[in-house]
């Protein structure tokens, strides 16, 4: 219940840095300026602040606002400023003039990792800090939405609303610093982006962030075996399908149906004593079905 009140709805925009708004953003993805779209004086600019006080227009507020140059390519005009692929330049300072209205919005362009994680199954989000000395909060948040929070200085840990019971870190963490955090049962609406970092005098630190996917649940061991669901990642991979075992089998079988004629003509021929071949001869039968064991205990 106490998570409850931790959990926050602010959109992507969070704290205010140097007195303006800040924006994170996955490296590749859209971006849409906030507070352009309420903007509706004619001649407003949105500008990039680069390093050395230079600045480049972005875009222009006429009907619509409409893309400098150097944006064409990536920008459509529009009702507020919309980039669709950001690229690691974009990071940085933005001023948007607004009539005699200043806004100065930070861009943040996070690198992010990938990871795809079957439902039902247990995430694990890598994450090292040097918990020695220095400390703060350590945040994982799963779009704007708070997973899981540690004060570092108290150990004191609160779970976000729906993560409740599913996130721990390892018990060490306070010596060895791995705070790597693990979400268990995973289900479809845990999809999202995820952002690790810890908080310190207000600011971020060590902020990584992970894109999760959710795949299918994974079949019964049986299932897999016949579908080979868990041969997904690359193509070298050589389970024996069960129709390659079947057919061994009835390979086998035919083999044992010659030979075990063969023994009774014999056995009719020589009399009696027949049957012990046959039995000798059923071994291999057996044999095929070892690998499918064996895909059990390593699929586990
Ligand atoms: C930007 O994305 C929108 C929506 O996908 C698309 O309609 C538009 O054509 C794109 N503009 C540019 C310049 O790529
Ligand atoms: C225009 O902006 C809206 C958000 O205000 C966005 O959803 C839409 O995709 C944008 N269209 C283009 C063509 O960029
Ligand atoms: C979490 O575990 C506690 C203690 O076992 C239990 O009281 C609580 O209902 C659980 N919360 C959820 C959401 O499962």
């Amino acid at each position: 219940m106490a998570a409850h009140t931790l959990r926050m709805f602010l959109l992507i925009v969070h704290l205010p840095l140097v007195g303006g708004l800040a924006v994170d953003t996955i490296l590749g993805d859209r971006v849409q300026f906030p507070e352009t779209g309420q903007c509706s004086e004619r001649g407003a600019t949105l500008q990039h602040t680069l390093t050395g006080g230079n600045s480049q227009p972005v875009a222009r507020l006429e009907d619509v606002w409409k893309p400098a140059a150097g944006y064409k390519d990536r920008m459509s005009p529009n009702e507020s400023v919309v980039l669709n692929r950001s690229n690691i330049n974009d990071q940085g300072l933005y001023r948007l003039t607004c009539g005699s209205e200043e806004r100065l919005i930070h861009l943040n362009v996070i690198t992010s990792s990938e990871k795809s994680v079957p439902e039902g199954q247990a995430a694990g989000f890598t994450f090292h800090y040097f918990t020695a000395g220095e400390l703060g909060r350590y945040r994982v948040k799963r779009n704007t939405q708070l997973v899981f929070e540690l004060d570092l200085s108290s150990g004191s840990t609160s779970q976000g609303s729906g993560f409740e019971n599913r996130t721990s870190v390892a018990p060490h963490w306070r010596s060895d610093g791995d705070l790597t955090l693990t979400l268990q049962g995973v289900k479809p609406e845990d999809r999202g982006d995820y952002f690790l970092y810890v908080l310190k005098d207000r600011k971020r630190g060590h902020l990584q962030a992970v894109r999760m996917r959710v795949s299918p649940a994974l079949n019964t061991p049986e299932e897999r075996n016949l579908e080979q669901i868990t041969c997904t990642p690359q193509p070298p991979c050589k389970k024996t399908p069960w129709f390659t075992i079947a057919i061994i089998a009835a390979l086998v079988l035919v083999a044992l149906g010659v030979v075990c004629v063969q023994s009774i003509c014999r056995s009719n021929v020589s009399s009696g004593g027949g049957r012990s071949p046959t039995e000798e001869e059923s071994q291999p039968i057996t044999d095929p079905r070892v690998p499918e064991e064996n895909g059990h205990a390593s699929l586990a």
